[in-house]
Order: structure tokens, then sequence, then C-alpha cells
């Protein structure tokens, strides 16, 4: 696999950073993760828009090659063959060298910018999309910052492995008794036709793939309230299904051992998909 490294197209063995850089120590760093479906790149102006967001909002300098970032994508996907599947991007603030609290100077210390590739034949027709996920929820204790796409991704890690204990795929997280967002997507319910998901705010991250299904879903006539709800609404709802880059649509049948609706996926969520995958090619 070719890698891009500050500048660079490396073979991944070659690619390096320094052991002082900020997001290795600090967790200093933020990401985008954007797919790619029949070789092309989808949503990337968003993921674009966002990035620039995050590095603003964490005063962190932009890279030097930031207007070069659509080519460096096409040139990955392009160079390692891929078709379907996923490219990672992750700027840090940069190593000055040593371990300090304190930001470095812009001047003189500069971000370290780092993309790779990842394959994943089958990422449309997903075989899970068909029977769905079951998810449990747990505490949201992350950082008040869930806007920025930080690499602080510990907790999430967690939740997922939490998951795994309990026999499901995925974790909801809960705060103040209203779901957030998943461990890394944006969580819905469906109720009465209604397509009910948390409104925008620091507590969750502005998904990509959340403002391009809801638009299709109001393009499409359906109801969209942006709101926050409970585990037991959730329970009780038709439908449930989680959003991001990496799943698409991606249907959630079982929530703390209760199934949602038939405990198959629902009717809105299985055309939301399908009109995500349209859409997007
Ligand atoms: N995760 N919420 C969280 C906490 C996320 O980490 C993600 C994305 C999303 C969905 O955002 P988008 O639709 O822009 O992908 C919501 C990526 C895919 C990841 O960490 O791999």
């Amino acid at each position: 696999r070719i890698v891009y490294v500050n500048g660079e197209y490396l073979p991944e063995e070659e690619a390096t950073v320094s052991i002082f850089d900020r997001a290795f120590l600090m967790a200093d760093g933020v990401y985008e993760v954007t797919s790619v479906l029949d070789g092309k790149l989808i949503d990337f102006d968003g993921h674009k828009a966002r990035l620039e967001r995050s590095l603003a909002e964490l005063d962190m300098d932009k890279p030097e090659a930031f207007d070069d970032l659509l080519d460096i994508h096409r040139e990955l996907v392009e160079r390692n063959g891929i078709v379907e599947g996923m490219i990672y991007l992750q700027v840090s603030r940069g190593s000055a060298g040593d371990r300090d609290f304190v930001f470095p100077d812009p001047e003189i210390v500069k971000p370290t910018l780092v993309l790779f590739t990842q394959s994943k034949p089958g990422l449309a027709d997903s075989p899970v999309a068909k029977t769905g996920i079951k998810v449990i929820s747990i505490d949201d204790i992350r950082w008040g910052r869930r806007d920025i796409k930080t690499t602080q991704l510990l907790y999430p890690s967690m939740g997922k492995m939490m998951a795994k204990k309990a026999g499901a795929d995925d974790a909801w997280l809960v705060e103040d008794g209203k779901v957030t967002e998943g461990t890394s997507n944006n969580a819905y319910i469906v109720k009465g036709g209604s397509i009910i998901t948390r409104e925008l705010s620091n507590d969750i991250l502005h998904g990509i793939t959340r403002a391009a299904v809801l638009r299709f879903a109001k393009e499409a006539q359906m109801k969209v309230e942006e709101r926050s709800f409970t585990i037991e609404e959730a329970q009780d709802a038709d439908e449930a299904f989680v959003t991001s880059a990496s799943t698409f649509v991606m249907p959630v049948v079982e929530i703390d051992g209760a199934p949602i609706g038939e405990g198959t996926p629902g009717p809105v969520a299985t055309r939301l998909r399908e009109i995500y995958l349209e859409e997007s090619r």
C-alpha cells in the first residue's frame, strides 16, 4: 500500500512520523474518513469543510497541502486501486521534538499530514446491512467538544469492546438520559413515519452522512425531527439506524436486548440506504 506523509507518497513500511508527534503524545490531532465507491470519493467537499472547521476550533494551522487534498485523495485511490473502501486523513499539530503541554510556535512547528487507504470490497452491498446491528447503551463520558473530530478515540474504542463483550455490535452513548450518538456514527429512530435524530450542537459530531441523509429524506417527502430521544423511546420506536461514512445507513435491530419493530431492518432505513447509495454514486 502506498501512503501519504507530509508531501511524499511512500510504501507504508517506509512512512514514519516523529515519536514526539502531538497526535501520538496528546491526541492533538484531527481526522476525516471519506468513503470510496466505484473508485469515486463520496462527499469529499463536506469532509474537507469539516476538517477546516475542526482545525480552526483547535487553533491548528491548515497543513501546507490543504488546497491539494482532493488531488492527494484521488492519487491514493488510483495508486492503490481502491474500488470500494475509504481514505483516512489525519492532521496533527506536529512535533516540537519534545513533550510540552503548551502548543508549539506554529511559525516553527508545522502540522503533520498523513493519509492512507483501506480497501473494503463489498462495502455498498454489505451483508450486515441486510440483517442490521445490535447496540447496547453506555454512559457518554467523552469531553464536551464532540463536534470537533479529534483523534481522542479511546472511549469510543472501549464502547465497541463493551458492545462486543455483551454480544452486540456497537454502543449508543447516553448523556442526561438522552442518546447523543453512536461510538462512531450518528443515531436515529423512526416513529410514526418521522425520522428523529439529535439536533446539532457541541454534544455530537456533525456527520457528513447525516447531512446528506436528512437532505435526501426531505427530498423524498419524509418527515424529519431534529431532537434528542431516550433509550426507552428508541426501544419503543418502529425502526432505528445509524449513519457514517464507513457504514452509510445501517439498520439497528436491537437496543439493550430489546428488538426494534420486527427485529429486522425497517422500510425507512432500507429505503434511505438505497437512496444514499444511488445519490452518492
Ligand atoms: N466516524 N459520530 C461520531 C462520533 C463519529 O466518529 C462519526 C464518524 C460520525 C459520522 O460522521 P460522518 O457521517 O461524517 O462519517 C458520527 C468515522 C467514520 C470513524 O471514526 O471511522
